[in-house]
């Protein structure tokens, strides 16, 4: 199946920047969240980012300033905003990205099955909870498949193609070739808690949560030694205000969960969650942000 229109709900710390890719490919994209406000937050990071591709093809002299105005109105042309399912009527393929509560996604799906053509694919970005259970929100289960972009979305390579109970072979290929259509590298893997690489990501970050609950640690320092290691781009604790802390306390409670202790919740993270400080969306974490 090709992909000749898309959609993305939830304008989030992911919706924007998916919508961005998405557009980038030369693919239409419907974005939408539950208030305008929202709806131009995602708008505004797709133009951002979007500014920021093609400001730097300028600058190694690849296309000129005009070809760049030119493209990113072609590219944010592609991009259409909406609080409601305006607009999903004629598309082949749709990415949820709200909260990563059960409750929300179930109700997104089945609110999705109800707006989009029949044979629409219905993905989503969740990083933990079960894809069979969201498509036991639809009359269409066999298209229903996890879709999991990494942040930020528009740099990162990988997306993972999660496989629920139900989903058909034609929907796992359909989502394989829609991940090369927008330029992505697919994997494949079965909705094992934690996929591949949240598994491996955070039986990591684990360790260091640990060590630095455990010793009191600095958590600036902490960060600042990991990044000058160069064992990754920044510390896990600055990671994790990007990222969003709510997300990424979900992520660590349901491996802790599923696999036990060998996977570590932090503390102060949960108290952060529980306090409504999510990191760089709410202006508070483990940093403040301006
Ligand atoms: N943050 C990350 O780094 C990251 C990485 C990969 C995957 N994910 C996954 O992506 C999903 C979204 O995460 P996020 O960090 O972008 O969350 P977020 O909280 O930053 O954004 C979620 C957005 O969804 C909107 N929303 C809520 N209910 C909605 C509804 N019914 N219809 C439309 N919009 C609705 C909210 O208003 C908000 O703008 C989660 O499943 C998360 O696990 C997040």
């Amino acid at each position: 199946m090709f992909v000749f229109k898309a959609a993305v709900v939830g304008a989030g710390t992911m919706g924007g920047e998916i919508a961005q890719v998405v557009a980038s490919a030369g693919i239409p994209v419907v974005l939408k969240d539950v208030k305008q406000e929202f709806v131009d937050t995602g708008l505004e990071k797709a133009r951002q980012v979007t500014e920021a591709q093609l400001g730097s093809l300028v600058k190694k002299e690849k296309i000129t300033q005009e070809d760049a105005d030119a493209q990113r109105e072609e590219i944010l042309g592609r991009i259409s905003g909406t609080t409601d399912y305006d607009g999903f009527g004629d598309v082949d393929f749709v990415i949820e990205a709200v909260p990563e509560r059960m409750e929300i996604k179930q109700a997104v799906f089945s609110e999705l099955d109800e707006v989009t053509p029949g044979h629409a694919i219905l993905a989503s970005n969740t990083s933990s909870l079960s894809i069979s259970e969201m498509g036991e929100a639809t009359s269409r289960p066999d298209k229903v498949v996890g879709f999991h972009y990494f942040y930020p979305a528009s740099i990162m390579r990988l997306i993972e193609i999660v496989v629920g109970e139900e989903t058909s072979s034609d929907t796992i290929s359909a989502a394989q070739n829609f991940a090369q259509q927008i330029r992505k590298q697919p994997i494949t893997c079965n909705e094992v808690p934690g996929f591949v690489v949240n598994r491996i990501l955070n039986s990591a970050v684990s360790e260091i949560w640990r060590v630095q609950e455990e010793e009191g640690l600095d958590i600036k320092e902490v960060d600042k030694l990991v990044q000058e290691s160069k064992a990754a781009p920044m510390g896990p604790f600055y990671l994790t205000d990007l990222l969003g802390l709510d997300t990424v306390l979900h992520v660590a409670e349901h491996l802790h969960d599923c696999y036990g202790d060998r996977f570590f919740v932090h503390k102060q993270m949960k108290e952060l969650v529980e306090a409504g400080n999510l990191g760089q969306k709410t202006g508070k974490g483990f940093y403040e942000h301006g």
